[in-house]
């Protein structure tokens, strides 16, 4: 059986010749495959002499197991070969200094939030913020907009599914931040009773809101801040001065161009808009439309559990996105939601 031997160390060295699995392979079938040498002797058995039948074939089996361990052992070796060159070229060392990192930042609209309200802050004003999905009480009814306004439509107002898929009539994504006047309102009567001596309503609401709008100066999300104050004797006047200071503080500006244009809200009366005019960039002296207010109407002062005999406020909802525009002199306010780096690291 001297040819076994041979045969065992002649496969065991093809093996080791092998230094990729799918030289391996082949040398596999050379000795175990179909026509390989084992197979081979294996298959020749018949035709031995039956005594000689049962010896040679042990022996054969030997000699295949000691090929088929041989096989294993290379296989293993190879593997981990693989594993140790993966391993050296990907190897990281963790204690390299970084190769230079760029600092974050707020987004341009979020630090206009944060500054405005701050500015608010220094004079009084808390800071309350209400629901992104409200009803239609909240968005409208209370707000004293009637049945038939065309805010109401799905032309102008996204409204949410139910699970069959049916629009839900009363359920929507809120179009302003006005909704948390009422809120407010309602809170406030409830912790102090409508007192004679109830303290004043100053507060702002800033947050998300949403419309079916798109150019370059809508976007269907955007941002307001809503302001409200209620009190005795507040006046027209009063909303004049507080909204002309914050923005000459906002802009750092003293030669701000600012008007308030007539206009008409359902939940204010008398109604202005706020303009302002682009100071820098290609709209500079242009107008752009920053804010409505005006003082609250009567119907929702009461649907905000307050008497408006005794009371007054005045309100504005504000846009926050377009102040950043006039900011930093923007064209399209889309850019500010688009996540362009190139764009948004400008304002670092
Ligand atoms: C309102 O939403 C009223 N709720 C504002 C208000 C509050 C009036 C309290 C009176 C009292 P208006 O639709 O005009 O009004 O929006 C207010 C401001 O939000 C606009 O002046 C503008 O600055 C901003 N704005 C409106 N639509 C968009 C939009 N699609 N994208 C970006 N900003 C917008
Ligand atoms: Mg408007």
């Amino acid at each position: 059986m001297d040819n076994l031997d041979t045969l065992v160390a002649q496969a065991t060295a093809d093996f080791a010749a092998a230094v990729e699995p799918a030289k391996l392979e082949e040398a596999k079938a050379r000795y175990l495959g179909k026509e390989g040498a084992l197979t081979v002797l294996l298959k020749g058995l018949g035709k031995l002499p039956p005594e000689e039948k049962k010896s040679a074939g042990a022996a054969i089996n030997i000699a295949k197991q000691a090929v088929e361990a041989a096989l294993a052992a290379r296989r293993e070796a190879l593997r981990l070969a693989q594993l140790e060159a993966q391993l050296a070229a990907e190897a990281l060392d963790v204690t390299l200094p970084g190769r230079g990192q760029t600092r974050g930042a707020l987004h341009p609209v979020t630090r206009s939030l944060e500054r405005i309200e701050q500015l608010f802050r220094s004079i009084g004003f808390e800071v309350a913020d209400g629901p992104e999905i409200e009803g239609d009480w909240h968005n409208f009814t209370a707000l004293n907009t009637p049945e038939k306004h065309p805010a109401r439509s799905m032309h102008d107002t996204f409204y949410l599914l139910d699970a069959q898929g049916r629009v839900q009539e009363d359920v929507l994504l809120r179009t302003h931040t006005s909704p948390v006047q009422i809120r407010y309102m309602q809170a406030h009567v409830a912790q102090y009773g409508h007192l004679d001596a109830m303290p004043e309503i100053r507060v702002i609401a800033p947050g998300r809101v949403y419309r079916v709008d798109s150019d370059a100066t809508h976007s269907p999300m955007f941002h307001q801040v809503e302001g409200l104050w209620v009190g005795e004797n507040v006046s027209f006047a009063d909303l004049k001065g507080v909204i002309g200071d914050f923005l000459r503080r906002f802009f750092e500006s003293d030669d701000l161009k600012v008007r308030f244009r007539p206009s008409f809200f359902p939940f204010t009366e008398p109604s202005a808009e706020i303009d302002v005019a682009f100071m820098s960039g290609p709209l500079e002296g242009r107008w752009l439309e920053i804010a409505g207010c005006g003082m609250v109407h009567p119907n929702v002062l009461r649907f905000g559990g307050i008497d408006p005999e005794k009371y007054t406020g005045f309100a504005f909802g504000m846009g926050p996105d377009r102040l950043t525009m006039l900011r930093y002199g923007i064209n399209d306010l889309r850019l500010f939601f688009e996540g362009d780096l190139r764009f948004l690291s400008q304002f670092r």
